[in-house]
Parts: C-alpha cells; sequence; structure tokens
C-alpha cells in the first residue's frame, strides 16, 4: 500500500531524508528537485509530499499524509490529534523565553508582559498556567526583532546555538521545554497500513538505537 510521508521545507529537510535513506528508502528524487512537490521513491512504494514545517501536523492529521516528520514545537503549537511514534533525536533546540536581562523581573513580577512570537498557543499556555496576564504579538520570524524594537517586552521562541539571542544582546529569561524532530502518524493509517507503517517506524527505531 502506499505510503505518504509529509516532510518539512527547510532545517530538518537534510536529517529527516538521511533518516530516510538510512533504512533503504531512495530519496534521489527529492535531492534532485527543488520545486516538485510531490515526489516518489524509485524502491518502495512511498511518496513524499514537501510542506511548510508548520504545515505538517495539517497534513497528517487528516491522512493525506500517512507519516510526518516535525519539530517538537510544531507539534505543541498546532495541537493536532497524531501518534507521536518516535524522538528523532535531531534538530534539537529548545523553547524559551528570551528577552533583554532585566526584563527577568516583569516576569516575576506578573505585570502585563507583551510577548512576541511564531507560537501564540505555546506562549498563551505556559504563561496561563502561571495564572499571568500577557499579550501575544504574532510574528512570522525575525521575533527576536520584538524587543530591540519596543514591540514586546519578551520573546518566546526556539534557541539552537544561541548565536541569534547573543548578536542581539538579548538572553534566555527561562526555559519552556527542549525540542527535537518527531515522527507522527495518522491514527487511521496505523490501522489500516499498519504493517508498512510499523516496518518504517521499526526501521528508524533501529537506526536511532545504532547511533545513526
Ligand atoms: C530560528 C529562531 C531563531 C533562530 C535561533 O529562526 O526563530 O531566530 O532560529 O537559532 P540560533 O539560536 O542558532 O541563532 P529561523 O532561522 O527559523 O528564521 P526566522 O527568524 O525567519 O523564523
Amino acid at each position: 500500500m502506499l505510503i505518504t510521508i509529509a516532510l518539512a521545507k527547510g532545517r530538518l529537510a537534510d536529517k529527516a531524508i538521511k533518516l530516510l535513506e538510512g533504512i533503504g528508502i531512495d530519496c534521489s528524487e527529492i535531492k534532485e528537485s527543488s520545486r516538485k512537490l510531490i515526489l516518489h521513491s524509485s524502491n518502495r512504494d512511498v511518496r513524499f509530499i514537501m510542506v511548510k514545517p508548520s504545515d505538517v501536523p495539517t497534513y497528517v492529521e487528516h491522512g493525506v499524509a500517512d507519516i510526518g516528520i516535525a519539530g517538537k514545537d510544531t507539534l505543541l503549537e498546532e495541537g493536532k490529534s497524531l501518534y507521536e511514534m518516535l524522538d528523532l533525536e535531531f534538530g534539537k533546540c529548545r523553547l524559551v523565553v528570551a528577552g533583554f536581562p532585566e526584563k527577568k523581573e516583569l516576569l516575576i513580577t506578573h505585570t502585563h508582559t507583551r510577548v512576541a512570537t511564531k507560537y501564540p498557543n505555546i506562549a498563551r499556555s505556559y504563561f496561563s498556567k502561571r495564572g499571568e496576564t500577557i499579550e501575544i504579538i504574532k510574528l512570522n520570524g525575525s521575533v527576536e526583532l520584538g524587543p530591540l524594537i519596543g514591540l514586546s517586552d519578551v520573546i518566546v521562541d526556539i534557541v539552537e546555538s544561541g548565536r541569534t539571542l547573543a548578536e542581539n544582546g538579548l538572553v534566555i529569561l527561562e526555559e519552556i521545554c527542549p525540542v527535537s524532530a518527531r515522527l507522527v502518524v495518522n491514527r487511521v493509517s496505523l490501522k489500516t497500513k499498519s504493517r508498512e507503517i510499523r516496518g518504517i517506524v521499526d526501521g528508524i527505531q533501529e537506526l536511532l538505537k545504532g547511533g545513526n
């Protein structure tokens, strides 16, 4: 049975492809074409759809993709009903609250805080658990500009190397959670295409155990 895998274009793509190749799935068409959105494996009944990272959970939830590879940050933000089967142990970073060092005080005193972020749901849930009222300012990128330009007090964002924060004079104020790439599966596909999906999931799990 044909298996459709939703791959996030961008920073997770190369490692996801390497993993799939590691379990013997030919991915050469993905590596050759940069604009085609549906691509096929030459040696397995597998096709790939190349999607915007934040859309991976949507394709998998609707069942038009059986499997997806996406960051835990995206999964938390989108909150879709999916089976998270594997921690793929790449794409490691952290979700944090960051800002100028003096803003630490603001977070402690629970003053009305303006938060710029690509992750409004994560930010709302994180601050509301502490009974804090915040104003969310949704941005789609370069979130660090928020505090620099006076748009927000702090940001909720992912930090990988820490370079973007450091080069802009910002620091981590609080850690929300660690992030890494996850393999997710559609709930119905797991039943109807159980053998094929198990094959892929078990293969990747073995590969990860071997330290690849
Ligand atoms: C992400 C994130 C930070 C940066 C962190 O942005 O939003 O800006 O990477 O990485 P670092 O800690 O290694 O500096 P991304 O590169 O995805 O671009 P964006 O700002 O357009 O969202």
